[in-house]
């Protein structure tokens, strides 16, 4: 794989203009880029992670007048939301033009929008002169890539270049948001920006999507249905010091001990948004069968981080899964 720098965006731009997806840094984790209106380029992205067809891709811009191209119409509460979060960690789910390929919106009416505030990633895009989509660079179901050796090490033999922009400063994905019904925007993921910062630009409370369903039974965002952020080890949250001792002491397995301080535990990692995916993936370099978190006020009151914590532990046990 070609690991490009800063002065080889020319390189990484070629190689986008002539079909090929690439591996780029933004500053929430790296992202598998495709031009969106090459349909060929963004189709390759679904084989390359191996992600099911109908999860759409978020388009990422550079500038607001890219938006035109994309989206149909612009709800109320987007112009305070886009000023106050763009550019940086904040997707928007709006309706989407009718010249947005299918193969970007999974055949949904509506688009994911962010303005990446990774000075390569808006060079990169600016260069390009049209949005790139991009879902996180790492296998469907994976830990998401916070670095350029993630990418190599997930897609060695798989992607022709990754553009190296160092390591990801925070560490956890957008926020994404739908403005869809600007009556009532609705959370689907929580991510760098926390609800309370929308809602107090929106000046309206937003609803937290992870258990709304269709009538059909179809979930809203189609990122929700589908398993996340686990690594090969075990993830097991635990809510109390005594009960984490007990369950290492008892089971006497190779476990990787996460905590968001220093406290009394010994030969633990600190566990934060920012070493989050880069610990879930040590887990697995290193092949430890269990990853210990303790969830302690800290990281329970982290919505972003809670939510991948969950997920990295779903269909796995949750010790007292209520926190406070
Ligand atoms: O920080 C990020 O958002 C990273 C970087 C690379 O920008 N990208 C990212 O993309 O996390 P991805 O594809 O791994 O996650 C996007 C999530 C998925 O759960 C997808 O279902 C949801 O956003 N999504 C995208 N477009 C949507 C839409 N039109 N309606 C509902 N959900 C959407
Ligand atoms: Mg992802």
């Amino acid at each position: 794989m070609e690991i490009l720098k800063d002065q080889d965006v020319a390189r990484a731009l070629e190689l986008l203009k002539s079909g090929e997806v690439i591996g780029f840094p933004t500053e929430t984790v790296y992202g598998l880029a495709a031009p969106i209106f090459s349909k060929a380029t963004v189709e390759k992205i679904f084989k390359i992670k191996r992600r099911p067809l109908d999860n759409p891709l978020i388009a990422h811009i550079s500038d607001m007048q890219q938006l035109e191209a994309i989206v149909s119409s612009i709800p109320e509460g987007f112009y305070p939301l886009s000023e106050a979060f763009f550019p940086g960690p904040l997707t928007v789910i709006l309706p989407a033009h009718p010249s947005v390929p299918k193969e970007v919106t999974a055949g949904l009416s509506t688009i994911g929008v962010r303005m990446p505030s990774h000075p390569l990633a808006l060079e990169l895009i600016a260069a390009l002169g049209e949005p790139i989509v991009a879902p996180s660079a790492n296998h469907s179901g994976r830990p998401s890539a916070t670095s350029a050796q993630h990418v190599i090490n997930d897609f060695e033999g798989e992607l022709v270049a990754v553009l190296d922009g160092g390591v990801c400063p925070i560490g956890v994905e957008s926020t994404v948001l739908s403005l869809v019904d600007p009556d009532h925007p609705i959370l689907y993921r929580p991510g760098g920006v926390t609800r309370l910062e929308i809602e107090e630009v929106l000046g309206k409370k937003v609803a937290l999507s992870t258990h709304l369903r269709t009538k059909d039974d179809i979930p809203l965002s189609p990122g929700l249905k589908y398993r996340h952020y686990a690594p090969m080890a075990q993830v097991i949250i635990f809510h109390t010091l005594d009960e984490m001792r007990e369950h290492a002491l008892r089971e006497n397995k190779k476990s990787l001990i996460l905590s968001s301080d220093e406290s009394s535990i010994p030969d633990h990692y600190i566990l934060s948004r920012h070493t989050l995916f880069h610990l879930l993936r040590l887990a697995d370099l290193e092949h430890y069968e269990e990853v210990l978190v303790f969830c302690d006020l800290r990281i329970a009151s982290d919505e972003a981080l809670m939510n991948r914590l969950q997920k990295a532990a779903s269909e796995q046990i949750i010790h007292e899964s209520h926190c406070t």
